[in-house]
């Protein structure tokens, strides 16, 4: 095991009718700005909880953070935040609105332009504190310090350092209006978070294995059964916690991490719209094959104990856990190869030339260069 150190201080509400808490966790004295998305709060209920806790406290709303939130957007959410003089900010929504809140928060504390923010984390001079009403289970962004901002100007995409929320309120129920698309691309996205800190070596750290096995082995069970009644609280709730612990440096202590299929997933959004989850299952199963070697003990112990592979010789065995795989991501209703996408060979060359350009070097050995990432992207064409 490596050395590491720990410290998450977000504060967890969990359950059904939780929102209430709102009105006891934010201090009254303080100006609150709430940010959203593009309003499907108010139509399932979240929004009219959000403002019956508040009722009591002094807001301000900001309305249209967008999925991939971008700079663009969050420059006027800056603005109004100043005019207003807001102390507090409360992100409702999915990942998109929580990561634009993390922009925000900075933001408000920086005189210059938020996009220097995200492209060079020194220059923070502060946050404001921050905290969120989660709906949609995916990123983890409730209960981590990590955001990930577009400029459409320059069609980019980074991820950037921010702050951890004070508390997140995830209340199970928000999520029986997401769209199917929606949860299919929180599994995925989930499932790829937790491979992302597991598929790498063998033998550094037992208990980090077992936790994110249990985090896989708890997807693949109830993703066929959300597929069939995503109104199920038991099932919904439990997807939701793994979509936190999948991404809140839990099942990270002390172990190597790889991202290179995040990486060349942000270039396929910022290039090609496409949903990030999405992205996230057509160039998984590629990253696998192509290092197939280099991952290989750990593969096989990923085959056998979430997919029970125990018969066959070792390629055999690395093969069919791969298969389970995408075979996972299509199940579950997301395409697994870019051409479903009509994603081409330019957007291939240009994810090229970016990484090139920026002496890209992904993975847990640094190899993902622009050469592997574009082999990876032929291998799921
Ligand atoms: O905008 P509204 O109208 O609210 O609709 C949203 C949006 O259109 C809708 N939605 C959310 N909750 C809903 C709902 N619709 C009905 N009922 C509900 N309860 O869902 C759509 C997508 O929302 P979005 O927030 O974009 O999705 P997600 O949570 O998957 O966030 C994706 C963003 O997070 C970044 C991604 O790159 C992407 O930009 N990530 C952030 C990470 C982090 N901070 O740690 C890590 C991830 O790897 C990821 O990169
Ligand atoms: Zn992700």
């Amino acid at each position: 095991m490596n050395n590491f150190n720990f410290q998450n201080p977000t504060k967890l509400i969990f359950g059904k009718g939780m929102i209430a808490q709102l009105a006891n966790e934010i201090p009254l004295d303080k100006r609150v700005m709430i940010t959203f998305g593009g309003g499907s709060v108010k139509t399932n209920g979240v929004y009219a909880q959000v403002t019956e806790a508040l009722k009591k406290h002094h807001t301000v709303e900001f309305w249209g953070i967008e999925p991939n939130p971008t700079v663009e957007t969050l420059r006027k959410a800056i603005a109004l935040g100043k005019k207003e003089k807001v102390d507090y900010l409360l992100a409702v929504g999915g990942g998109s609105v929580i990561d634009g809140t993390k922009l925000i928060s900075p933001g408000l504390l920086y005189e210059g332009d938020a996009w220097n923010l995200v492209l060079d984390g020194k220059l923070i001079n502060g946050f404001v504190p921050f905290a969120t009403v989660l709906t949609l289970p995916a990123t983890g962004s409730e209960m981590n310090n990590g955001a990930v901002i577009s400029s459409t100007a320059t069609k980019e995409k980074f991820a950037f350092g921010s702050t951890f929320p004070t508390f997140s309120i995830l209340d199970p129920e928000v999520t029986f209006s997401l769209p199917p698309r929606q949860v299919a691309c929180g599994i995925a996205d989930t499932f790829v978070h937790v491979m992302e800190q597991y598929m790498t070596v063998t033998g550094q750290s037992r208990l980090m294995d077992r936790w994110a096995e249990g985090v896989l082995q708890t997807l693949v069970e109830i993703a066929p059964k959300i597929k069939e009644n995503q109104q199920d609280y038991d099932l919904m709730a439990d997807f939701m916690l793994s979509a936190t612990m999948a991404l809140n440096g839990f099942i990270a202590q002390g172990v190597s991490q790889d991202w290179a299929t995040h990486m060349i997933g942000h270039e396929l959004t910022a290039l090609h719209g496409l949903t990030h989850g999405a992205s996230l299952a057509i160039i998984y199963p590629a990253t696998l094959r192509v290092l197939r070697e280099q991952k290989g003990d750990k593969i096989l112990q990923y085959g056998e104990r979430v997919w029970g592979i125990t018969e066959g010789f070792r390629e055999q065995r690395i093969d069919l856990a791969i298969e389970k795989t995408e075979n996972f991501f299509r199940s579950i209703g997301l395409s697994t190869r870019l051409h479903e996408e009509k994603v081409s060979n330019d957007t291939i060359d240009e994810i090229l030339r970016r990484f090139n350009q920026r002496s890209a070097a992904y993975g847990e050995n640094r190899n993902v260069n622009g050469a592997v990432a574009k082999e990876i992207l032929m291998s799921c064409l």
